[in-house]
């Protein structure tokens, strides 16, 4: 199995690179290719890479190359991976919403449209060259936005799946809070990449006993820290919103702390250069602990999995995924893109049935789902209204006179990653 990783030169890949030794039985892959256009980078990821490999006695293969086609070429899977503008633009977007009292994140409101904006080409090329040189490859997708990005990818009719950390995490977490093995542990996980709520956790399978109540009663105030959240919030709701939902439920508060304090952009550039001085050392044959200060916990055990279902017929029946609504949630057009449980086989995500969902989140997702369609014509079409109208669509911004002066700053901002502006 020839698996390949674009964006190879990340100082992620380590993550994955553990996960594929460790999970060598469940996924066993013969060459992997890391594919980067910063060949600095590259050598050092790839190095420990190959030392990590070396250590936990994985016989693959580890290529680096900054030769896309070649990197495709015979694929099994590919894993999309890549930041254009790194982590200078996020920086960016973190900050110029701040200006109009609006969140600044990398996926969440403006800074998170122009991040769909600098995005979606790029990787609708990388998939068109993938098809070319190999028609059967699965795109998997960790590039955000990964709602607004997968929905390109599957719109144009590519065979891609977009894949998140969040349900992986909750699923470890609350395993831990139950003395259970997390295979053990099935969440129902409602809504759209970055905007979901578990609405039950179910002992054994989808059919199994729901202890999210007894979560709560019993663990509502550690549930509600790691979020930043109020316990008294996650009762009303009787659910566990993602933690990305705090930019929505603490919007102003979220906007007040991001005011007095670096942006995770600056900290993330600050690990970077410490992680790759780290991977420069040949001593080094393992991931460093401070890859876990990163936001991308478990990730390769979610990519492993996946990878595994549709490629090998093992890893987990049920996996929380990226995929055509296709009526699923009957509110919401079958285009939309959400992340929901599903069976993975060898042709792909077939959604789990949904329980109706409370308006309470259906409005919201509905709301963020419009957005997205909005978000996606801009990236495709370009032109200073449609962002306009992405803006104005967003529950975040939604008032003319921000959504005027947030247009005008994306577009000044990132004029070099759009060659339309
Ligand atoms: C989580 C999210 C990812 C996001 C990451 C940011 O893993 O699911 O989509 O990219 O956090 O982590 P960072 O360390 O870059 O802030
Ligand atoms: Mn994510």
């Amino acid at each position: 199995m020839k698996l390949t990783v674009v964006g190879g030169g990340s100082t992620y890949t380590p993550e994955l690179i553990d996960g594929f030794a460790r999970l060598r039985d469940t996924l066993p892959v013969e060459e992997l290719v890391l594919v980067d256009p910063a060949a600095d980078r590259l050598e050092l990821v790839g190095g420990l890479a190959r030392r990590i490999f070396a250590k936990q006695g994985h016989g693959g293969r580890i290529v680096t190359t900054s030769d896309l086609d070649a990197a495709v070429d015979g694929a099994d899977a590919v894993l999309l991976q890549l930041r254009v503008g790194g982590q200078a633009a996020r920086q960016q977007d973190e900050t110029w919403p701040l200006e109009c009292g609006c969140v600044g994140q990398e996926t969440t409101g403006a800074g998170g449209l122009a991040k769909a904006l600098r995005t979606v080409p790029v990787v609708l090329d990388i998939a068109e060259r993938v098809r070319r040189r190999n028609p059967r490859a699965w795109i998997i997708d960790f590039t955000n936005p990964v709602g607004i990005v997968t929905r390109a990818l599957l719109k144009e009719g590519h065979r891609a799946v977009g894949l998140c950390n969040v349900a992986i995490g909750l699923q470890r977490k609350f395993a831990a809070l139950l003395g259970v093995e997390p295979a053990g542990v099935h969440l129902d996980h409602v809504g759209l990449n970055h905007l979901t709520w578990e609405t039950g956790v179910r002992l054994g399978g989808p059919g199994g006993e729901d202890v999210l109540p007894k979560l709560l009663t019993e663990h509502g105030d550690t549930i509600a820290a790691d979020l930043r959240l109020p316990r008294l919030l996650l009762e009303r709701l009787g659910t566990v919103p993602s933690y990305y939902l705090r930019y929505y439920y603490a919007h102003d508060e979220v906007v007040r702390e991001l005011g007095t304090k670096p942006s995770r952009a600056a900290e993330v550039a600050a690990m970077e250069s410490e992680l790759l001085r780290m991977y420069g050392d040949p001593a080094l044959d393992e991931k460093p602990e401070l890859l876990a200060r990163r936001g991308g916990a478990y990730y390769s055990e979610a990519a492993v999995d996946l990878a595994a279902a549709l490629l090998a017929g093992a890893g987990s029946p049920h996996q929380v995924v990226n995929t055509f609504n296709r009526g699923t949630l009957p509110f919401l057009p079958d285009d939309a893109v959400i992340e929901t449980q599903a069976a993975i086989g060898a042709q792909g995500p077939r959604p789990l049935p949904v329980a109706p969902v409370d308006p309470l989140y259906a409005g919201l997702m509905a709301n963020v789902t419009a957005y997205e369609d909005l978000a996606l014509e801009a990236a495709l079409h370009g032109g200073r209204d449609r962002v306009f109208r992405a803006l104005l669509a967003h529950p975040l911004i939604g008032q003319h006179a921000y959504a005027e002066t947030l247009t005008d700053s994306l577009l000044a901002h990132n004029g070099e990653h759009l060659p339309w502006a």
